[in-house]
């Protein structure tokens, strides 16, 4: 046993993920610590910009307990983003005010993209550090959770420059030029498993892969130049660490089609968006994986009472937890920023007081 953090309060989150049983089902939700916390605005205002807050242990810890001091919530998730890889990389990435993520070395021709490498470790550093700091912090309150972006998510980033709404060049680089797309997707495997793996070592208990955009692609594509790589990522990570086992959620959005596909490349859990229906998907995926998700993040614009009910329909979508564990609450994807707090100890206090009371039976 690592002597090194404090042991853990609250495993409910942990439990599911491995479906064993749980009083109620926990809890989270993806950017959840972010812009629609006023306290988060402050904290960016004073670090300058969103790139300062990631790059300083300091920082990326007091924004990743922020949510945490707000709502009865069952899981942490490291304070970063997905884009800190191809940074690494030397694709130079940086944010302007109000817009998404940009790259100022975008990868458009064969040299580059030859000379492509894993990052070295040291230039993650500041993500491990963060990892440590967080998790020593968090004192064992609830478990940490790591992430990286899939290969082909990052890869979409890589080549279009920023986000996409078509994502016109890297199709037509996938098209035209499968090996060099494949040859960025092998290197992003390695470096995305290299990158969890370290932060694993650095204290987080739980890794989440995020797909944003598999499910932009083709059936066929998908599971060529998305799904295989994942699996590769997955093959790659060490699943225990100091006794405990290390669970793995992989989350395709838009990936509801591929469901039984992606159950199957050795992951502990996966996330749903909320196109899919849970009981549909756990009739589809057996007992192979937990579930995470998946409330539209539009319900929290209603009325309290409203989300109360959108709550209700998602816990019983899945089923009584009496016949089965395994389901991690969550939204389908990330919370908007324009979310009212309130709307969500709405929804955190719906979901462990109706769950708990689904369990006695009384629901
Ligand atoms: O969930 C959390 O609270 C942890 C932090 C986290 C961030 N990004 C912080 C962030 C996580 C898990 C991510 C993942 C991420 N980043 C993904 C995958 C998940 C998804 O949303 O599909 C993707 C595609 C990115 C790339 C990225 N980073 C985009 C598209 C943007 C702009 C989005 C926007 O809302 O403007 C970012 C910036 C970003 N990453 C913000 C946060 C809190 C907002 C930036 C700010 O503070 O200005």
């Amino acid at each position: 046993m690592s002597t090194r953090f404090a042991p853990l309060k609250n495993d409910t989150f942990l439990r599911a993920l491995l479906r064993q049983e749980t009083e109620y089902t926990p809890v989270w939700m993806m950017r959840q610590a972010g812009r629609y916390l006023p306290e988060y605005k402050a904290t960016r205002k004073g670090a300058g910009s969103f790139m300062s807050l990631a790059k300083n242990p300091d920082f990326a810890t007091e924004v990743t307990i922020q949510p945490l001091d707000r709502f009865d919530i069952d899981a942490a998730i490291l304070f970063s983003d997905i884009l800190t890889v191809p940074d690494a990389m030397g694709l130079g990435l940086y944010f302007e005010e109000g817009e998404g993520p940009k790259f100022e070395r975008p990868l458009k021709d064969e040299k580059e993209i030859l000379a492509l490498k894993v990052p070295e470790a040291g230039s993650l550093q500041y993500v491990f550090d963060a990892v440590t700091q967080i998790r020593t912090t968090l004192n064992g309150r609830v478990p940490l959770i790591g992430f990286a972006g899939s290969p082909w998510t990052l890869a979409c980033y890589m080549v279009e420059g920023q986000g996409s709404r078509d994502f016109h060049t890297v199709k037509s680089m996938m098209y035209k030029r499968p090996d060099l797309m494949e040859h960025i997707l092998r290197t992003n495997a390695d470096a995305v498993a290299a990158y969890l793996n370290s932060q694993i070592d650095a204290g987080a208990q739980a890794v989440m892969i995020f797909d944003s955009w598999g499910g932009a692609l083709a059936d066929g594509a998908y599971q060529r130049f998305s799904l295989r790589y994942m699996q590769d990522v997955v093959n790659q990570l060490q699943r225990e660490k100091d006794g405990q086992r290390i669970p793995v959620i992989v989350f395709t959005k838009g990936g509801g089609m591929w469901l039984e596909q992606i159950a199957d490349i050795g992951a502990d859990a996966m996330g749903l968006d909320w196109t899919v229906n849970l009981g549909q998907a756990r009739a589809r995926v057996g007992d192979k994986v937990a579930l995470q998700g998946n409330l539209d993040p539009a319900v929290l614009f209603a009325e309290p009472a409203q989300i109360r009910e959108q709550v209700i329909a998602t816990l019983n979508s899945y089923g009584q937890p009496s016949i089965g564990h395994g389901h991690v609450f969550n939204l389908g994807h990330g919370i908007s920023q324009f979310t009212s707090p309130d709307a969500v100890s709405v929804l955190v206090d719906t979901v462990h007081e109706v769950s708990r009371a689904m369990r006695k039976g009384a629901v």
